[in-house]
C-alpha cells in the first residue's frame, strides 16, 4: 500500500528540485498522468472496504490538487526565472557612446549657384540649359563674333574640330534660346553652366569654371532695367547697402557694353586689400543685347531690345566667403569644404 503523505511529500520535494520547464512536465508525468503514481493509488482504492472509500477517495483528490498547485507554482516561478534571464541576455548598455552620423555639406559652388537661382527665379525668370560640348555657331558667330574676329582672343579656346569646341561661355546658351524663342516675347532666363577656357591654372584662373547668363528681352527694356535688376541680385547674394557702378566696356555681343562693380563688402568701400584699395569690386560683364544678334535670331530691333549680363560663380563665391585660390574650390579637400553652411 502507497502512503499518501509520503506520495505528498515525494512529489513536492521533486517539484522543489526541478530546474527547467521540460524536468517539471517530467514530474507532472510520473504523478498525474494516466499510468502515473496517483493513479496507482486510485486502483488500490479497489482493495479497500467499501466505508473506507469516500475518505481515500477524497484524500487522493486532495493530493491532486495539491500537486497540481505546486506545479502551477513552479511553472510560474520558472518562467520568471527565463524571463529575466532573457532580459539579462538582451540588456542594452545604454552607457555607450552613440553613433553620431557625420552629415555632408553642400559645395560652396552650389550653394552660390542655388543663391542666385533663387534670387532671380523669385523674379519670375526661367531656368534653360545648353551642351558643354558646343557649336562655334552658337559660341562665337550667333554672338556676333565672326571668324577672324579679334575679339575670338579675348578667350582662348579648346577645340575639339574646326566647327565643335568646349563652350567657352554661357553666352552660347543665351543665342540657343534666342534662336528657339521663334520672336516669342518676352524673354526672362538664365542660363547657368561649366564653362571652359585654355588657360593655365593658378589661384584665379582655372581651364574649367562656372558662370550663369542672364537675359531679357521685351519691348522697352533699357540699362536701367539692368541695374535695378542687379542691385537686387546683389543686395540678395550680399546684404543689402552695397552700391553697383557700371564702368564702359566692350563686348561683341551686347552695345552698349558694361562692366559692373560692387562697393567692397569687407571695407564697405573704404579701401581694403579684398578691393585692392579702391573700395570697388569687380563682378561681371553686362550690356544691352547687340542688334545684330537679335537680327540673327529674328527678332525686329526697331521693336525689342534686351539686356544680358554673364557671371562667374567662382568670383562670386570667393567674394562671398573670402576664398583666395580658386584651386580650393576644385580638389575636394573635406576640411575645407566642411566649413560652408546655407545661405541664411
Ligand atoms: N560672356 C562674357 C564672358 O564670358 C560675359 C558676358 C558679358 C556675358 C556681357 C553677357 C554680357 O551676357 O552681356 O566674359
Amino acid at each position: 500500500m502507497i502512503d499518501i503523505s509520503v506520495l505528498e511529500s515525494e512529489a513536492l520535494g521533486s517539484i522543489k528540485e526541478v530546474k527547467d520547464l521540460k524536468e517539471l512536465e517530467e514530474v507532472r508525468l510520473t504523478y498525474l498522468s494516466k499510468k502515473g503514481r496517483v493513479q496507482e493509488l486510485m486502483m488500490q482504492m479497489r482493495e479497500l472496504p467499501k466505508e473506507e472509500k469516500p475518505a481515500f477517495g477524497q484524500k487522493v483528490n486532495e493530493l491532486k490538487r495539491t500537486i497540481t498547485e505546486s506545479l502551477k507554482e513552479k511553472e510560474e516561478s520558472l518562467k520568471v526565472v527565463l524571463m529575466n534571464e532573457a532580459m539579462e541576455k538582451e540588456k542594452i548598455d545604454i552607457s555607450l557612446d552613440a553613433y553620431t552620423p557625420s552629415y555632408g555639406t553642400l559645395h560652396p559652388l552650389t550653394l552660390m549657384s542655388e543663391a542666385i537661382e533663387d534670387c532671380f527665379i523669385g523674379l519670375g525668370y526661367q531656368v534653360a540649359e545648353g551642351p558643354e560640348v558646343e557649336l562655334d555657331y552658337y559660341n562665337f558667330e550667333k554672338a556676333n563674333i565672326p571668324k577672324g574676329h579679334p575679339a575670338r582672343d579675348m578667350q582662348d579656346t579648346f577645340y575639339i574640330d574646326p566647327v565643335t569646341l568646349l563652350r567657352t561661355h554661357t553666352t552660347a546658351i543665351q543665342m540657343r534660346v534666342l534662336e528657339k524663342a521663334h520672336g516669342q516675347m518676352p524673354i526672362k532666363l538664365i542660363c547657368p553652366g561649366k564653362v571652359y577656357r585654355r588657360d593655365n591654372d593658378d589661384a584665379t584662373h582655372s581651364h574649367q569654371f562656372m558662370q550663369v547668363e542672364g537675359l531679357v528681352v521685351g519691348e522697352g527694356i533699357t540699362l536701367a532695367d539692368l541695374k535695378g535688376t542687379l542691385q537686387f541680385m546683389v543686395d540678395s547674394l550680399f546684404g543689402k547697402g552695397r552700391a553697383i557702378r557700371f564702368r564702359p566696356s566692350y563686348f561683341p555681343f551686347t552695345e552698349p557694353s558694361v562692366e559692373v562693380d560692387m562697393s567692397c563688402h569687407v571695407c564697405g568701400g573704404k579701401g581694403c586689400p579684398t578691393c585692392k584699395g579702391t573700395g570697388w569690386i569687380e563682378i561681371l560683364g553686362s550690356g544691352m543685347v547687340h542688334p545684330n544678334v537679335l537680327k540673327m535670331a529674328d527678332i525686329d530691333p526697331q521693336k525689342y531690345s534686351g539686356f544680358a549680363f554673364g557671371v562667374g560663380i567662382e568670383r562670386l563665391a570667393m567674394l562671398k566667403y573670402g576664398i583666395r585660390d580658386i584651386r580650393d574650390l576644385y580638389t575636394n579637400d573635406v576640411r575645407f569644404l566642411k566649413a560652408f553652411k546655407r545661405f541664411d
